[in-house]
């Protein structure tokens, strides 16, 4: 098959998922192109040539990121172009599920035949920084999902992600704030001018370039931010003042080194026993475990047990709103258990 891998990335998890899976499927005996976007540019590709185009990106606010949805709804693709999703974010709770929802629609409208998604957790760049032994097992994990990714699309197996009304009208009303957030942002961003070394990285590394040097060379903010995390995130001093995200302690400042820590020796973190914020994963591995059994051989039983236990103790938890609430304030330590 000739595959393209079509992706938007802000501090490079996505490229770094969308480098794996070339490497997956070109094992298989498949012929890979990477596309990375540029969101500075408005373009069009060709896609005549391939027999399935996969189409990456890292949630913003339970949707996909505007860039990328502006990106898609630019582009002319042959009728019933057969694609998949892949994506990723820092959770994996159900309230993202929705997040092509947008995507979908466009790319139904635009009659492309849209096969699977999947949902990859990966370390966030924004809120909290997440410790390295947790991001090994979600690297682990994404082996796992990938192997699923690569067997179910090489063999025509649709596996869609449900789309509930609940998750609908989450991503339906938060991602439109997303679309104009950056923008109004940046009026708040600074530069501590006492951190800085001047080595201007996130000049040369904001996609947007929205950051630059006025005449006296202090470095200020155009309004075209994507609030992809880039600057604050790899800025050498942690000198970048994020606007009202950084009111809410919302910042990650130190890039996660990924090719080093899937080297490391693999210890699971994720149990019964974990509550609170990474509780979600219990479930998400839970079905990646299931998933991968049936596909690959292994033990179903266990697994199917303990989605049914999780399932009756979330009908007796609380609602969402509680849940939104203590996705934005808590932060629980997971090497409690
Ligand atoms: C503006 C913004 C909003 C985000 N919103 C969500 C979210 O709603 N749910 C989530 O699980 N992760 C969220 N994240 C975390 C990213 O999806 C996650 O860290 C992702 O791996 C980043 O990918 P990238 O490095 O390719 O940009 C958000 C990140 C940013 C910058
Ligand atoms: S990356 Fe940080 S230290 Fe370097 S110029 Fe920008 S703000 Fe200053
Ligand atoms: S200013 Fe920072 S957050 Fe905004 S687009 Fe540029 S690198 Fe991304």
């Amino acid at each position: 098959m000739k595959i393209l891998l079509l992706y938007y990335t802000g501090t490079f998890n996505t490229r770094f998922l969308s480098n794996k899976l070339k490497e997956r499927f070109e094992s298989m005996g498949d012929i890979v192109t990477l596309h990375e976007i540029d969101p500075s540019k408005t373009y069009r590709l060709d896609y005549s040539e391939y027999d399935m185009v996969g189409i990456g990106y890292p949630i913003y606010g339970f949707a996909a990121p505007w860039p990328f949805l502006k990106f898609i709804r630019h582009q002319h693709f042959p009728k019933h172009l057969k694609m998949f999703i892949y994506k990723n974010s820092g959770e994996t709770y159900h309230d993202n599920d929705a997040s092509s929802m947008f995507v979908l629609r466009d790319l139904r409208l635009k009659r492309v035949d849209v096969q699977n998604e999947y949902h990859f957790g990966m370390p966030y760049n924004i809120h909290f920084k997440y410790e390295d032994n947790f991001v090994r097992e979600q690297l682990y994990m994404n082996e796992k999902l990938m192997d699923i990714l690569v067997y179910e699309v090489k063999n025509g197996i649709r596996n869609l992600l449900p789309y509930k009304l609940k998750t609908r009208l989450v991503t339906g009303s938060v991602a439109r704030l997303q679309y104009i957030g950056g923008d109004v942002n940046s009026f708040f961003y600074k530069v501590d001018k006492d951190k800085c070394i001047g080595c201007d990285l996130c000049i040369k590394q904001c996609p947007m370039h929205n950051i630059y040097r006025n005449e006296q060379g202090e470095i200020r903010f155009h309004h075209h931010c994507l609030m992809c995390m880039r600057c604050s995130m790899r800025c050498p001093k942690d000198a970048i003042w994020i606007g009202f995200l950084d009111s809410w302690g919302w910042r990650v400042n130190g890039a996660y080194n990924l090719k080093k820590i899937e080297q490391q020796e693999y210890k699971p973190v994720i149990s019964e026993k974990t509550e609170g914020f990474y509780e979600c994963y219990y479930e998400s591995f839970t079905r990646i475990n299931l998933r991968h059994a049936e596909l690959f051989g292994g033990d179903t039983e266990t697994p199917k047990a303990i989605l049914e236990s999780i399932k009756q103790k979330e009908k007796q938890k609380h609602g969402m709103v509680y849940k939104l609430l203590r996705l934005m304030f808590k932060k629980i330590d997971m090497t409690a258990d």
